[in-house]
């Protein structure tokens, strides 16, 4: 009898622990998170436990789908193409097939190696909000396998806030910055030009112009560069972001990317300030915030769905 007793308190102490552990894990929504447990501590469990079974997750999230371009023929499908075309400016008539084969010469095509199937790697996807200015995330987001940046992020002076190390920096030509070695560039491709810009920039530096000047050459380490698949950005356009926006944003691809890339996916660095400013950490003049709602993208779409991927359990997201 007393020894079933103590199995009873045992149990409950633990099914108690396993509770505060949950609680713990910095979910959208749920209280002021300060501190965040290790890693690879709880949020596992808790992911496992509440994502089984979303139908919301399910009828969105498509692994076959895969994120990069990958040099075979033909693998883009002519509505891919179509829709992949009017993105910026009018649609043209263009020679996909000898860009991606010039574009292939330049550089190495994906091999296994490169994007391989084992997901058992922990991300974080820093995108460059304002909210991480004091925030203090740098070791944290360190402390990930991959670190995600993008754009014109800075790291120079903010690497408490931010961190140091950076494994996938994603970006398109009008926002391009040099690389350290080791670092894979991550080119988001919104328009045929964009391809014939990466190519260029690691041989001839003849395009020096897109809709803007863009960098001649770029100083990348051109083993390590992966090309993001228009197909990839027309899913995340069809089944996430469902039409809202013209086509979504870099982080919001650098998140997606990062769905099917990692086990655990952390996001910094998304969303408005608490007055509503969508600046980046590096700007003074918070009302000078170059992402916000704007005709391209769709912040406020893009943030609610962060948010349910945070409440689902399928990210950490860290406000
Ligand atoms: O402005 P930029 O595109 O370089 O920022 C990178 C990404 O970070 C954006 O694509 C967006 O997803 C995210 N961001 C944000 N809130 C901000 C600034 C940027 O969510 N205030």
């Amino acid at each position: 009898m007393l020894c079933q007793r103590r199995m009873q308190v045992v149990l409950a102490l633990c099914l108690l622990l396993v509770l505060w552990q949950c609680f713990q894990a910095p979910r959208d929504g749920i209280g002021p998170f300060t501190q965040a447990p290790s890693l690879l501590d709880a949020p596992a469990a808790c992911l496992t436990a509440s994502t089984n079974g979303s139908a919301w997750f399910n009828a969105r999230y498509n692994l076959t789908t895969g994120p990069l371009l990958t040099g075979t023929a033909h693998e883009l499908s002519s509505d891919v193409v179509q829709w992949w075309l009017t993105l910026q400016g009018r649609s043209r008539v263009v020679q996909l097939q000898a860009i991606l084969r010039q574009l292939f010469t330049v550089l190495q095509a994906p091999s296994g190696n490169v994007w391989d199937s084992n997901h058992r790697r922990t991300c974080a996807v820093v995108g460059n909000s304002g909210r991480l200015k004091g925030s203090g995330h740098g070791l944290r987001i360190d402390a990930h396998d991959w670190v995600l940046r993008m754009n014109r992020a800075k790291i120079a002076g903010f690497e408490q806030d931010v961190g140091m190390r950076t494994t996938h920096h994603f970006m398109y030509p009008e926002s391009a910055v040099n690389l350290e070695p080791g670092v894979h560039l991550v080119l988001v491709p919104f328009k045929p030009l964009d391809l014939q810009w990466v190519a260029s920039a690691f041989s001839t530096g003849e395009l020096t112009h897109t809709y803007t000047k863009v960098k001649q050459f770029i100083k990348a380490d051109r083993n390590k560069v992966l090309i993001l698949s228009p197909a990839f950005l027309k899913y995340i356009h069809d089944n996430w972001t469902q039409h809202h926006g013209r086509y979504p944003s870099t982080g919001f691809t650098a998140l997606l990317f990062a769905l099917h890339a990692c086990q655990q996916v952390s996001v910094f660095g998304f969303g408005a300030d608490t007055k509503g400013n969508w600046h980046h950490y590096w700007e003074k003049n918070r009302w000078s915030g170059a992402f916000r709602r704007t005709r391209v993208h769709d912040a406020d779409v893009e943030f609610s769905l962060i948010e349910r991927l945070a409440a689902e359990g399928r990210i950490l997201f860290y406000r």
